[in-house]
C-alpha cells in the first residue's frame, strides 16, 4: 500500500534548498512567500525546528519598511522569469518588489503552538523574532496598502493575490498597457503546457507593472499614486485578518499590551470592511476596483474567503454555503477557483477554474469556523482523494481530477499532510 504521508514528506525533502523549500523544481526555483507559510504548517506536524527554519529564511528577505516580498532569490537560477535583475530592488538579498497573501501570521501561530506542545527549547525566543517581523509586515499592509484606512488592503499587481491569473483581474488588468521596457522572455511555458499558463498579452501587462514600480524605486507612496492596477481585495484582507487574530493571540501570550491594542484596532477595521463587501443578491463577497470605483464581482474562490476570518450571522452563512454547493454540483474535484458556469471558466488554465489544495485548506478552516462541518468535510475529502489519485500536482482540473501545472509540488504536499490528518487542527 502506498504511504502517501511518507511521499508527501519526501516531496518537501526533495524541494529543500537549505532551510527553505522551493514550490517545485525548475518552474519555481526560489523561496515563495505564502508557499513557505503553508509548508511551515506542514512541517509543524512532524519537524518543528524545520518549520521555524522555513519562516526564518523567509524573513531574511524582509525589507526595511516591513514588506515581506513574494520571492526571495536566495541562490541564482536561470529557469525562471522574471528573475532578480528584472525587479531592480535594493535589499541585500535579492528579492522581488511585490508581496503575497500574509499567511505568515497563521503559520507562525501553528508553529509556535506545536513548539510549546512538544517542549521545544527556545520556542519563545524563536517565535518572538518571527512575531515581530510579522507585526512589522502587518503595519506595512495597513500603512502602504490602505492609506485611507478603509480596512480593505489593496494589491498593486495581480501576483500579489497569489491567484495570479484569476478572472477577477480581467477588467482591471485590461487597462494596463502591454508595453514594457524589459524584454519579456517567458520560461514558464518551457516547463508547463502554454494552455495551462497565462496568455502572452497578460504577461506583458504583468511586466509593465513591474517596470512602473521599479521606476518608483519601490517607494510605497509613489507606487500608490502611479499604480495603473489597484484592487482592494477580499481574499488578501481575509487572510490578513485571520493572521491578525493569530498575532493578537501571540501578543497576549508575550505580554505585549500595546501591540495587542494596535492589532485589535487593525482587526476591527478589517472585520467591519469585509462584512460590508457581502452582496446579498450575488450570495458572495466581492472585491473593489479602486481605479474605476466599482465592485469586482467575478465569481472566484476569493468570494468565500471571508468565512476564514468572520463569524457570520446565520442568513449570510447559509446563503454563502448554498452558493458554494451550487458551484460544486457535478464536479469531480472541489472547490473550483472560478464558478464553472462563468464564461471566463477554464478547467486547466491556472486560477481560472482549477482546484488548489491550499484554497481548500483556507475554505475548510472558514467553513469550520462557521459551523459548516459537512461542507468542510466534502472539501477535505475531495482534496485528499484528488492528491491520492493524481499525485502532488500544483493544482487539479475540477472536471476530470487531472493533476496539472508543476509536479512534486510543495504546498500540495503540505496540504496533504494537514488535510489527511482528519482536519481536526485547532483554528486560531
Ligand atoms: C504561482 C501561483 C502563486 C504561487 C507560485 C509558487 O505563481 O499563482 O500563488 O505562490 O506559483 O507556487
Amino acid at each position: 500500500m502506498t504511504d502517501f504521508l511518507e511521499d508527501a514528506r519526501r516531496v518537501l525533502a526533495a524541494n529543500d534548498r537549505g532551510g527553505y523549500t522551493v514550490p517545485t523544481d525548475r518552474l519555481y526555483p526560489f523561496q515563495w512567500n505564502w508557499d513557505s507559510a503553508f509548508v511551515a504548517m506542514g512541517f509543524a506536524t512532524y519537524d518543528v525546528p524545520r518549520a521555524y527554519r522555513e519562516l526564518e529564511r523567509l524573513i531574511e528577505g524582509q525589507w526595511a519598511d516591513g514588506m515581506i516580498p513574494h520571492i526571495v532569490f536566495h541562490a541564482p537560477s536561470d529557469t525562471y522569469f522574471p528573475g532578480a535583475d528584472v525587479w531592480r530592488t535594493s535589499h541585500d538579498i535579492p528579492t522581488s518588489g511585490i508581496t503575497q497573501p500574509p499567511v505568515f501570521g497563521m503559520a507562525l501561530k501553528k508553529v509556535h503552538d506545536a513548539a510549546i506542545n512538544s517542549g521545544l527549547e527556545d520556542a519563545r525566543g524563536r517565535s518572538l523574532v518571527l512575531y515581530e517581523a510579522a507585526l512589522r509586515w502587518h503595519r506595512w499592509w495597513y500603512a502602504a496598502r490602505d492609506p485611507n484606512a478603509t480596512g480593505l488592503v489593496a494589491l498593486l499587481h495581480p501576483w500579489e493575490s497569489g491567484s495570479d491569473n484569476s478572472p477577477a483581474w480581467d477588467i482591471a488588468l485590461a487597462r494596463v498597457p502591454t508595453t514594457t521596457e524589459t524584454i519579456v522572455m517567458r520560461k514558464d511555458i518551457g516547463h508547463v503546457h502554454a494552455a495551462m499558463r497565462p496568455r502572452d498579452v497578460d504577461y506583458h501587462r504583468f511586466i509593465h507593472l513591474v517596470d512602473v514600480y521599479a521606476t518608483c524605486e519601490w517607494n510605497p507612496a509613489r507606487q500608490w499614486s502611479a499604480a495603473p492596477f489597484k484592487v482592494a481585495e477580499a481574499q488578501t484582507t481575509s487572510i490578513l485578518l485571520k493572521s491578525g487574530e493569530a498575532l493578537l493571540d501571540l501578543a497576549h501570550q508575550f505580554g505585549r499590551t500595546s501591540d495587542a491594542k494596535e492589532l485589535e484596532a487593525f482587526n476591527r477595521r478589517s472585520r467591519r470592511a469585509l462584512l460590508a463587501q457581502w452582496r446579498p443578491h450575488l450570495r458572495r463577497f466581492v472585491s473593489r476596483d479602486l481605479i474605476s470605483g466599482t465592485d469586482i464581482d467575478a465569481p472566484t474562490q476569493a468570494c468565500f474567503c471571508p468565512l476564514l476570518a468572520l463569524d457570520l450571522q446565520p442568513a449570510i452563512r447559509e446563503a454563502a454555503i448554498e452558493e458554494m454547493e451550487l458551484w460544486s454540483e457535478g464536479l469531480t474535484v472541489l472547490f473550483p477557483s472560478t464558478q464553472p458556469n462563468y464564461p471566463g471558466f477554464e478547467a486547466k488554465r491556472y486560477w481560472r477554474g482549477p482546484v488548489w489544495a491550499i484554497v481548500n485548506w483556507l475554505l475548510i478552516d472558514g467553513l469550520r469556523r462557521n459551523g459548516a462541518i459537512e461542507m468542510a468535510e466534502k472539501l477535505r475529502h475531495s482534496a485528499v482523494e484528488a492528491i491520492e489519485r493524481n499525485g502532488f500536482a500544483e493544482y487539479f482540473d475540477p472536471l476530470t481530477g487531472e493533476g496539472c501545472g508543476g509536479l512534486g509540488f510543495s504546498w500540495t504536499a503540505a496540504s496533504y499532510i494537514v488535510l489527511s490528518n482528519s482536519g481536526e487542527w485547532p483554528t486560531v
